[in-house]
Formats: structure tokens, C-alpha cells, sequence
């Protein structure tokens, strides 16, 4: 069974994202300017993502993750959540870069933010492959933005529906029946 017939259509290339992703680290070396580099990668959804970005990067970097869930069972994100892994690294006086796949409403980023700011990381930054601004319920400051999208559900290169699709090379919207029964 081939899990492409779920999907609606295309919404980023393969060539399209890696071309992007060129530009971002591109940037990001130009701001880094050489200083180190803490990159933490937000699990799961952030692993192709960051994979892809830090082997352009030329700062010296180390990585670590950080595992979030909201509360309860809502499909909706809540705005509490929980850390079911943290990072073992310690961020104190090191410039941070958090690395998402999606920011949705901002409630999730902007827990984090204030989670690893009270760690007291010389900077920290926060850099989202996708961006939904439509649906926005809080105001979360965002340094790098890959692509912003329309308000569709979109799988691939490491973004999932019930964890399936992570694996795609692309972006795709879901179709609708799909998420729905
Ligand atoms: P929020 O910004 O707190 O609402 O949550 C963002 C999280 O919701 C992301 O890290 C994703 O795990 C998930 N998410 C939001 N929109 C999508 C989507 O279109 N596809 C897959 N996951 C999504
Ligand atoms: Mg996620």
C-alpha cells in the first residue's frame, strides 16, 4: 500500500526545500559570524529539518533535543506542556538555536521559549521550517522561517498525521478524508 494516495497534492518539491534550506544556513552562518552553536532539535517532527540545515552550517555545533506533548488528549494544543525528554546539555552563557518543523498556534514554542530562556543561554533563536500566521494564538517571535503556508494539514520531510508520512522527501497537504474518519 503506497501512502501517497492519501495525500491531496504537493506542497513543497524536494528541490524547492533543499534550495531553501541553502538560503537559511546560508544566513545563519553570516549572523553566527563563527561563534558555537547549540542547536536543539524539538522531536520529533524537527529531525530531517535539522539534519539537513546543520551540515550546511560551518560554526562549531553540537546538538541536543528536547521532547514536548500538551496536556490531554485535545487535538488542540492546550498551551501547558509537558517535557518528556530534556536536554542534557548545558545552554548556560551558549547561544541556542531551537529547531521546529511547524509553528501552529505558538503555544508550544512559546512555552518553550520561556523554558530554556530561564536556563540563561547568552541568545537564543528560534528558526521553523513551516509557518501557519493564520492560525496564530500567540504572538512568538521567530528569527528563520523556511516557508509560510496556508492553513492546510501538511505531511512529510519529518512532519506526521498518528506518526505516519514522517518519511516523505516533500510536503504535501493531507486529504481531508484522511484525518477526518
Ligand atoms: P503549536 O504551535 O503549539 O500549535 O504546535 C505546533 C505543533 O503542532 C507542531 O510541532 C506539529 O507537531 C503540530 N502541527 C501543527 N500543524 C501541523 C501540520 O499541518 N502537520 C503536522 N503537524 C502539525
Ligand atoms: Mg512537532
Amino acid at each position: 500500500m503506497q501512502i501517497q494516495k492519501d495525500l491531496e497534492r504537493t506542497l513543497l518539491k524536494e528541490e524547492e526545500i533543499h534550495t531553501r534550506i541553502h538560503a537559511l544556513a546560508e544566513k545563519i552562518n553570516k549572523d553566527y559570524d563563527g561563534a558555537p552553536l547549540i542547536v536543539i532539535g524539538i522531536l520529533r517532527g524537527s529531525v530531517i529539518f535539522m539534519a539537513d540545515l546543520i551540515r550546511k552550517l560551518n560554526m562549531p555545533l553540537s546538538y541536543d533535543f528536547m521532547a514536548v506533548s500538551s496536556y490531554g488528549d485535545s487535538s488542540v494544543s492546550s498551551g501547558t506542556i509537558r517535557i518528556n525528554y530534556d536536554i542534557k546539555t548545558d545552554i548556560k552563557d551558549k547561544h541556542v538555536l531551537i529547531v521546529e518543523d511547524i509553528i501552529d498556534t505558538g503555544r508550544t514554542l512559546d512555552r518553550l521559549k520561556t523554558i530554556l530562556l530561564g536556563k540563561e543561554p547568552a541568545s537564543l533563536k528560534i528558526i521553523t521550517l513551516l509557518d501557519k500566521p493564520e492560525r496564530r494564538e500567540i504572538d512568538v517571535a521567530v528569527d528563520y522561517v523556511g516557508f509560510t503556508i496556508p492553513d492546510e494539514f501538511v505531511v512529510g520531510y519529518g512532519l506526521d498525521y498518528a506518526n505516519r508520512y514522517r518519511n516523505l522527501p516533500y510536503i504535501a497537504v493531507l486529504k481531508h478524508e484522511v484525518y477526518t474518519q
